[in-house]
């Protein structure tokens, strides 16, 4: 079977996390979320951790000689050889060129750009409501998207927690580096014919629907 390997663009809380959670799934893909390593390396206290925080907190990026070492050694590892989920990389033009090339360098390449449109007074909703588990960082909201039992995740049980950078402050800023730095790579992956366009305001059922049936369709289009 050919491999899918697919970026998910979009602002914050345009569901990028939900929909790789239900995607993986589905296609037996590699999840790498660059914000759960990241968050990860910050409660391990790594080196990565202690330069990533301050960024975070802020609502900056990362620099990205600190992100794209860390994705491109990611990718060639075992479990991502059969098609892998990028959420949250590339965020900025010399990622994505550099994904480009590691890609390349590999012998592999882009099925997709998957971009997940939101407009902003929903992401600003959307995070304030939003809960994610401690362990793993399956993402839940307290309207929308509930636990079985209050506050604690469905997938492995751990407790459920808001994130530092979901305060309203801290979403307008990150919306801000989306607009300013992230936006732009749609069309740098629209003028390489790999952009596919999905309304992020549908229920995450419908986006979901969509997602993979376009993914399915390119699958089936690689094999024949
Ligand atoms: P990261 O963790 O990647 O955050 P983000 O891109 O801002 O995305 P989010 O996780 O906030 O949103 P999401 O789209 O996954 O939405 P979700 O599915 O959770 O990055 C955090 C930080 O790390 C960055 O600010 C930066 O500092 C750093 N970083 C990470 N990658 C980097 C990189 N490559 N370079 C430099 N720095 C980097 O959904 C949101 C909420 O909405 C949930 O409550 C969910 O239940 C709900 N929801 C989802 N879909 C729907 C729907 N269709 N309808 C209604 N509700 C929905």
């Amino acid at each position: 079977m050919s491999e899918l390997n697919v970026i998910l663009l979009g602002p914050p809380g345009a569901g990028k996390g939900t929909q790789a959670e239900r995607l993986q799934d589905d296609f037996h893909l590699l999840h790498v979320s660059t914000g759960n390593m990241l968050r990860a390396a910050v409660e391990e206290g790594t080196e990565l951790g202690r330069r990533a925080k301050e960024y975070m907190d802020r609502g900056e990026l990362v620099p990205d000689d600190v992100i794209i070492g860390v994705i491109t050694d990611r990718l060639q590892e075992e479990d991502a050889q059969d098609g892998f989920l990028l959420d949250g990389f590339p965020r900025t033009r010399p990622q994505a060129e550099a994904l480009e090339t590691a890609l390349k360098d590999l012998g592999r390449s882009l099925t997709a750009t998957l971009l997940i449109d939101v407009p902003d007074d929903v992401v600003v909703r959307r995070l304030s409501g939003r809960r994610v588990c401690q362990k793993a960082g399956h993402p839940y909201h307290v309207d929308t998207n509930r636990p079985k039992h209050d506050n604690v995740c469905d997938i492995d049980g751990s407790r459920l927690i808001q994130r530092d950078d979901d305060r309203e402050e801290t979403v307008r800023k990150r919306l801000q580096v989306y607009n300013e730095q992230t936006a732009p790579l749609i069309d740098f992956y629209d003028e390489r014919g790999l952009l596919k366009r999905f309304d992020g305001t549908r229920t995450p059922t419908e986006v979901h629907d969509h997602i993979r049936a376009t993914l399915a369709t390119l699958r089936l289009e690689d094999e024949i």
